[in-house]
């Protein structure tokens, strides 16, 4: 049975296709947690500079899209700087999650700054979560899913302290299926890695290894090569 609810005809099911998904690597790079967390480190004092504007109509989009009513309990898996911390509606009850403890310092200055009450920030590993099963009705990774060492860990992370019947929504950048562009992205992603994340991460093959059958698949951003992932929890 699935552990997600499927899409509609000719939605996101399109995405897995029966060849090698189940099998083949996800991306052509490996990292470990430790380098990722140097990077971000090191990225810490500018990444809003870097990844800032250009990553912000996603966010919005993302925001706009899960029509979150007071009542919701959010969990956003990889907070970072806390960008999108301080676009969620005061009411609802926020937690954000970060490794890196320089990330999350420049987090809770914004929230001080905004003054936001309504989220915390913890220090946690997204691979190992310290909240009990079903806590949240939304569990949201934006740009986070391309930078950790083993995707499919965290989304069953991420399924396992959401809520039956609540969303588990990932934003991201996958390889492009444009074979050209595919091929750049592969020999790219070596490099990329130094900037915090991978550029050719598979999109199908994450989805089927992962077990997902996402509601919808939008692109955002300009270009538009970043997508939007919903998933409802069955
Ligand atoms: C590209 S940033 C995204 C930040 C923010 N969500 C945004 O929209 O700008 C990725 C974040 O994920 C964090 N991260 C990477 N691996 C992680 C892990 N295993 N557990 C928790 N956070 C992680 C990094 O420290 C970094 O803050």
């Amino acid at each position: 049975m699935a552990l997600f609810e499927r899409g509609g005809p000719g939605r996101a099911d399109e995405y897995i296709s029966t060849s090698d998904v189940a099998t083949r690597a996800l991306s052509v790079t490996v990292v470990e947690n430790d380098f990722v967390e140097e990077v971000y480190r090191k990225l810490a004092p500018n990444y809003d500079w870097f990844f800032g504007p250009t990553l912000h109509p996603g966010r919005l989009q993302a925001i706009q899209r899960m029509g979150i009513k007071p009542t919701d309990r959010i969990l956003e898996v990889g907070v970072g700087t806390g960008i999108n911390a301080v676009l969620y509606p005061r009411e609802c009850s926020v937690t954000g999650i970060d490794f890196s403890a320089e990330m999350l310092l420049r987090g809770e200055r914004r929230l001080a700054r905004k003054g936001r009450t309504n989220v915390r920030l913890l220090e946690m590993d997204a691979a190992a979560m310290a909240f009990p099963d079903n806590s949240f009705d939304i569990v949201y990774a934006p740009y986070l899913i391309s930078v950790v060492p083993d995707p499919v860990t965290v989304v069953t992370e991420m399924r396992r302290v959401c809520r039956p019947g609540g969303r588990v929504i990932i934003l991201n950048h996958f390889r492009s299926p444009n074979g050209l562009l595919a091929w750049f992205e592969r020999l790219i992603s070596p490099l990329t890695l130094y900037a915090g994340f991978k550029a050719d991460l598979d999109l199908p093959a994450f989805l089927a290894q992962a077990d997902l059958h996402p509601v919808s698949i939008e692109k955002v951003n300009v270009p538009r090569l970043w997508s939007l992932v919903t998933c409802v929890k069955a």
